[in-house]
């Protein structure tokens, strides 16, 4: 390479700073680029943000846009219009955007208009469900994106049907990476199951944060059925998104002793209780894999996934927004005793590219944008 490259990664999400932690340390094995990090504010607690930053050994960002909460229209709009400012100022060879937050699809816009070339990072996954927000921001992210790094076969499928085939890379997922990575690290130093007073294999863990099964009447809902579950087969810990967050205060729940609340955990204790549950309850996107990568039985609260592999070889399964039949689901995932075996889980780790993405879509950059 004879002159400096010049890498702008845009993040604004807990989801995102996760996966920018192996691209970035990818990057830093090349002298010859330059990395510079743009955190929207989407995400902005520190427990959602700044925690993440220190556990994934990940530089503070270059620059912090502040944007913070709002509708979806308003703090798009924030991010549009103060990334395109920055980026003007930043002058970069290529932007590199992340998943499908609000932050993806600004990020996205704003380069593409001011004819900054678009790397997508895990592009090409669909739910078929335009009700999500999330749907409709991988949508225009990878259709105005120039480089897509497809995670898995079918999300290539996926691009390749919408006529985006030839700008698409089968990468490998970065989140495996990111799971390989810090696996070992969450066993030294996660102290999350003795700070709970949990043993491994016998609590469930849950998330839920999706708009979906957030309004108040679906939240309670799905605290009812937790309520059964936690009551017949397993206590459970539920750290808890501050969206939802908010929405049990307004409820203003009290929970049985069998479920517990916490705060949103930090990354590597997050990795330590989905590794040594029994079972994980969540409607997280990347939740789901990280289970599957760290062979833990995962029940998914939504009616479709993006990740549809896990589902076929059994590790996952999808009991629905209203998960009417979780306690039965359950149940059943306990019964079940070694329902993987270790030659399946090592095919899901081929699909999603062995831990070895980051490296993959550095190189490819690099060449793309050469
Ligand atoms: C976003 C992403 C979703 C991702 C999720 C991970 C979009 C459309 N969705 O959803 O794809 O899976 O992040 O968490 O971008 N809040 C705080 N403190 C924080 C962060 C958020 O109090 O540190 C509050 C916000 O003010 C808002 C709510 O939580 O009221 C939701 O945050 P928002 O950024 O809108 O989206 P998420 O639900 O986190």
């Amino acid at each position: 390479m004879s002159t400096r490259l010049k890498f702008v990664s845009v993040v604004g999400a807990r989801p995102q700073f996760v996966k920018l932690a192996p691209i970035a340390r990818a990057i830093r094995e090349y002298k010859a680029l330059s990395h510079v990090v743009i955190h929207t504010g989407q995400h902005y607690d520190k427990n959602m943000s700044a925690s993440f930053f220190e556990v994934l050994e990940l530089p503070k960002p270059d620059l912090d846009l502040g944007v913070g909460k709002g509708s979806h229209a308003e703090q798009t709009a924030k991010m549009l219009t103060r990334l395109e400012s920055a980026l003007v100022a930043s002058a970069p060879d290529a932007v590199l955007v992340y998943g499908d937050t609000n932050s993806t699809l600004a990020a996205t816009l704003a380069a593409s208009k001011i004819h900054v070339p678009v790397a997508h990072v895990e592009a090409g996954l669909r739910s078929f469900n335009r009700l999500m927000p999330e749907e409709i921001n991988r949508l225009v992210a990878d259709h105005c994106s120039d480089r897509l790094y497809a995670p898995t076969p079918q999300a290539l499928g996926n691009l390749e049907n919408e006529n985006l085939g030839d700008r698409a890379v089968l990468s490998g997922d970065v989140m495996l990476d990111a799971v390989l990575h810090n696996t070992e690290l969450a066993d030294e130093k996660s102290t999350a199951l003795k700070e709970n007073g949990l043993q491994a294999g016998k609590f469930g863990l849950v998330t839920v944060h999706r708009p979906a099964n957030t309004s108040r009447h679906e939240l309670q809902k799905l605290l009812e059925a937790l309520e059964r579950t936690a009551h017949e087969h397993l206590p459970l810990v539920f750290p808890v998104h501050p969206r939802t967050r908010s929405v049990l205060e307004e409820l203003a729940y009290e929970p049985p002793d069998v479920l517990t609340l916490l705060e949103p955990l930090a990354y590597l204790d997050c990795i330590s209780l989905i590794r040594a549950a029994a079972v994980v309850i969540t409607d997280s996107g990347g939740i789901q894999k990280e289970a599957a990568f760290l062979h833990t039985p995962c029940l998914t609260m939504r009616d479709e996934t993006e990740w549809t592999e896990t589902v076929e070889i059994g590790i996952n399964q999808l009991v629905g927004n209203a998960a009417v039949d979780l306690v039965e689901a359950v149940g059943e995932v306990l019964r079940s005793e070694n329902m993987f075996n270790k030659g399946t889980l090592q095919q899901l780790i081929e699909h999603y590219g062995r831990g070895e993405a980051a490296r993959c879509i550095v190189k490819d950059c690099i060449e793309w944008i050469s």
